[in-house]
């Protein structure tokens, strides 16, 4: 299969036609515009208007059912394999593999026209018996064997893969998940990719992981400062999926897009990965409209894949995260989708919509360093930065920055959009955030 889908093009069309039907309601007598003209009826349709993938999670025992087929041959363009990928079902005993499953899905998704994300080569979860019991360089090894011969297999027919999927630990250490992998060594993750390029050299390699979607906590800047060190050296890496399962406890972050452009900033595409919202009604429409908007916003964005077809499909199916109910018919969630997809989307934009900005380190020494932020979407703005703990203002440039700690705030002074601090760490090396306003 080839990879057609490259960056996402700009919405040229879509704009001119909401333009005009935004004059006609004005000219109308300024009744208040509704979204736009729906360019898209399905998801990867609307999605396809600005050169995105719509995807979804598939389970290989559902493909003989129709109501499940019909929606997901319709709705969707990118497949996943919910499990039949995993290090478990793909090699159950060492150096026996089995792709039983997963070609199935492989050749319903290419019967269909659809391309697949390959999920997932090494991971701590879901491994077969043989390898929770190996360890060191006999398990480094076997792994590398496992991704060069499940990459192999698939040669050609994937558009990414999660190579390493959840290698950081969840809180506030940004430290590496404990795992049988992660004891082999700390370079286990760029052996993971590096096997991977060799194997299938025309795939995207991603990093995939949860709980990466709000920038300011220390498990995404992990999984950023890997991406940056990758992207240094020189270590293959191509995109990183952000898996983005919301619930209570985990909602969309306000700070969403900001994580998004910042991966982008470092040279690699973001796919959201494994998107479900637990809830309904109104309240689940309107984060899954935040979701895509976010999305849409950065141009490296360039798909969204959701983890499951109906709500009855989910792992979660108890919070009905999905876009189709167990009936087959589409929730509000569904709708709100796909008219922010369509460049619609009503309701209030997100805190920092009308300009964004990005936030990406540069140089660094022992007791400081310096952050570049760059601004788009307006030329008056205002950057609200969010320090960390312990870290002063020692320096700026291009904008007139106020505050030495905590919220500094920065707005143009004549130099353009792109400015730049310099922050003592006092004993705290992470990233500050920052968001946009249009004053
Ligand atoms: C889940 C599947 O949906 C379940 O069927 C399975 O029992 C467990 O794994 N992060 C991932 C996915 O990367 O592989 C997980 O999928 C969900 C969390």
């Amino acid at each position: 299969m080839t990879r057609t889908l490259t960056s996402p093009r700009p919405r040229r069309r879509l704009r001119a036609i909401s333009l005009a039907t935004l004059t006609a309601v004005v000219l109308a007598g300024g009744v208040a515009a509704t979204t736009a003209q729906a360019a898209g009826s399905t998801l990867q349709a609307a999605a396809a208007e600005s050169g995105r993938y719509f995807g979804t999670a598939i389970a290989a025992n559902k493909l003989s059912e129709s109501a499940y087929t019909t929606i997901a041959n319709r709705e969707f363009n990118m497949v996943t394999a919910e499990n039949e990928m995993k290090i478990d079902a793909t090699e159950p005993n060492q150096n026996q593999f089995n792709y039983t499953n997963g070609d199935r899905i492989v050749s319903w998704a290419r019967s269909n026209g659809k391309q697949v994300r390959g999920h997932t080569l090494a991971w701590h979860s879901q491994q077969p018996g043989w390898m929770q019991n190996m360890s060191g360089s006999a398990l480094r090894s076997a792994m590398l064997n496992h991704v060069t011969q499940v990459a192999t297999h698939y040669r050609g027919q994937i558009h990414s893969w999660d190579v390493v999927n959840e290698a950081f630990q969840d809180g506030s250490s940004g430290a590496r998940r404990d795992s049988n992998l992660q004891r082999t060594g700390n370079d286990w993750i760029e052996a993971a990719f590096r096997a991977a390029r060799a194997a299938d050299p025309n795939a995207k390699l991603c990093y995939n992981d949860y709980n990466t979607d709000d920038w300011s906590h220390a498990k995404t800047q992990a999984v950023y400062n890997l991406v940056r060190d990758f992207k240094a050296r020189g270590v293959p890496i191509d995109c990183v999926g952000l898996q983005s399962h919301f619930n209570a406890q985990s909602p969309v972050p306000s700070n969403y897009q900001t994580t998004i452009s910042s991966f982008a900033a470092l040279g690699v595409d973001v796919q959201i990965t494994e998107l479900d919202i637990e809830g309904s009604g109104t309240a689940q429409a309107d984060n899954y409209r935040r979701v895509v908007q976010a999305c849409l916003a950065v141009s490296r964005c360039t798909g969204i894949s959701v983890w499951g077809v109906r709500d009855t499909d989910s792992w979660r199916a108890s919070g009905t995260p999905l876009l189709f109910d167990g009936s087959g018919n589409k929730k509000a969630a569904y709708t709100s989708t796909l008219n922010a997809l369509n460049g619609g989307g009503t309701g209030n934009p997100d805190p920092g919509t009308g300009c964004t900005v990005t936030v990406s380190r540069a140089n660094e020494w022992s007791d400081r360093f310096n952050v570049s932020l760059a601004v788009s979407g307006s030329s008056t703005w205002r950057v609200s930065i969010q320090t960390q703990g312990g870290q002063t203002l020692q320096n700026s440039w291009n904008a007139t920055v106020s505050g030495t700690s905590g919220t500094l705030t920065a707005t143009p002074n004549g130099s353009g959009n792109n400015f730049g601090i310099t922050l003592y760490k006092n004993g705290n090396n992470n990233n500050p955030t920052a968001t946009c306003t249009v004053p």
